[in-house]
């Protein structure tokens, strides 16, 4: 019987994407899949630091593995990504938890089959973390989740530096894939079946700012894509509003499968708290984007990220996002409440919010866009919406589920035979998270 890897990964789609990496890789040494832990021989911790509380979760899932080694002895533990690439993280966790086996980090996964045979044939705990980024390695095995979505990375790392985010110290600098290994990929995801590809990077309007001889940027990588390609959706995140300019605006209006939805973080609606943040954009600025996407693409959805609580928000500065919010009527918005990041500059800026403030705030928040994306939801209903059938409704598995381009969630009722299609479904109810309606046509 072939040995068993089970990989419990964290975080954001890049790490989901590295996973991928790591399944591949551990698949050419002969290693298969198995979503029960206690039935792997090797197990690999794919950790996310963003926030504390990703940490926490880590921290104790690391603690429940151990009991594991004592039914099985020969069991390889490995804990690699962001959380391990910060200083000395690595060193705390073994000496917590000795029973880890491997450690390595963001810049070596590709590392990942020399060093299990190292842990093998040595019988010794491996610790293996590159400082720097080096370059990219291309052409590593991949065995992708699924067989009708796929994210393709085309930039690692980010050079922005917000001062709360500790992604840029554990990610490295930003690095732009080479346009050509990028549309190969998709090609091949084309050729596999796949209907839709999300193009990955933390900031992926700074694309091909490395390139300097290619002379490509972002808008023109979408082009070639949706030019090239036979993929059906082609959607990409995450934009900056400081690089966010309207050429791309124009390429997603004028292309054939670039989905309009724009994913456009404004985390804080006050100028000051901007700027402490390091963001690079006002208020104004951001809005005015937003009002050139609605006015070029009226149908298009638009999703931001929000910070509440950072270092120095007062009450005014806050109301300041809730009134940003009001005005650019986002139709959802993720949410967070700032977490303080050892290493980045707001972890010792003074005014630190406390957490009772920053939790009212986070409700008000919330209701607020809650309100609003309910009300943009309901214009909905009566219209007739394209959706990518991804498969059973979780909350209700005798109904389908699937995505607009728009990227909302449509729950309906059809058979299994139409998972992997396009079909249109008339909207019958709109709620706050999802659509319902009834399935009129079959592509
Ligand atoms: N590069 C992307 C995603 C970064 S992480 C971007 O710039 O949008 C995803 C989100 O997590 C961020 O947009 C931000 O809203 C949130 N985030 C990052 N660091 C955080 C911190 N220290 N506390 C709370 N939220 C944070
Ligand atoms: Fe973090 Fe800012 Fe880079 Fe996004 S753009 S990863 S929030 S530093
Ligand atoms: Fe987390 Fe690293 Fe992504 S810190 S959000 S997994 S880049």
């Amino acid at each position: 019987m072939a040995n068993k890897y089970h990989i419990m990964s964290y975080g954001c789609q890049m790490n989901e994407r590295d996973a991928e990496t790591i399944s591949g890789m551990l698949g050419q040494l002969g290693y298969e899949k198995t979503d029960i832990s206690k039935n792997a021989d090797v197990i690999i911790i794919h950790t996310c630091c963003v926030r504390e509380s990703a940490e926490n979760k880590i921290i104790g899932k690391i603690g429940e593995l151990k009991h594991l080694k004592t039914v099985n002895p020969g069991l390889i533990i490995g804990i690699c990504g962001c959380m391990v690439q910060q200083k000395d993280t690595a060193k705390r966790l073994v000496e917590k938890a000795p029973h880890i086996d491997l450690v390595f980090g963001t810049h070596n996964l590709h590392q990942l089959p020399e060093l299990i045979n190292q842990v093998q044939l040595t019988n010794n705990q491996i610790i293996e973390i590159w400082d720097d980024e080096g370059s990219i390695v291309e052409d590593l095995p991949a065995q992708r989740e699924g067989n009708l979505k796929a994210y393709v990375t085309i930039t690692y790392g980010c050079n922005n530096y917000c001062t709360y985010c500790i992604v840029p110290y554990v990610r490295g600098k930003e690095r732009s894939r080479l346009p050509e290994s990028i549309v190969n990929e998709i090609d091949g995801l084309g050729k596999e079946g796949f209907k839709e590809i999300t193009l990955l990077g933390q900031n992926v309007n700074s694309y091909g700012k490395d390139l300097c001889d290619l002379n490509i940027n972002f808008s023109g990588l979408l082009q070639k894509i949706d030019d090239v390609t036979n993929i059906t959706r082609i959607r990409y995140m995450t934009s900056h509003p400081r690089d966010f300019n309207e050429e791309l605006v124009m390429t997603v209006k004028n292309s054939k499968n670039v989905c309009p939805h724009f994913h456009l973080p404004l985390q804080a609606g006050s100028n000051k708290i901007l700027k402490l943040m390091n963001r690079g954009y006002t208020k104004e600025q951001y809005l005015s984007l937003i009002e050139l996407i609605k006015q070029e693409i009226p149908h298009a959805s638009i999703t931001t990220d929000l910070i509440v609580g950072f270092p120095g928000e007062t009450e005014e500065d806050f109301l300041e996002t809730l009134d940003a919010v009001s005005e650019a009527r986002f139709d959802q918005a993720y949410t967070f409440l700032y977490s303080k990041r050892s290493g980045t500059p707001a972890a010792t800026m003074e005014n630190q919010v406390d957490d009772e403030n920053k939790k009212a705030r986070l409700q008000r928040l919330m209701d607020l866009q809650n309100k609003i994306s309910l009300e943009i939801n309901k214009e909905l209903v009566n219209r007739s919406l394209s959706v990518l059938v991804e498969g059973p409704s979780k909350n209700n598995p005798s109904q389908l589920t699937g995505r607009t381009t728009t990227n909302k969630i449509v729950v309906f009722e059809g058979d299994d035979t139409l998972v992997g299609k396009l079909v249109d479904v008339k909207i019958e109810e709109a709620r706050t998270w999802n659509l319902t309606g009834k399935l009129i046509k079959v592509y």
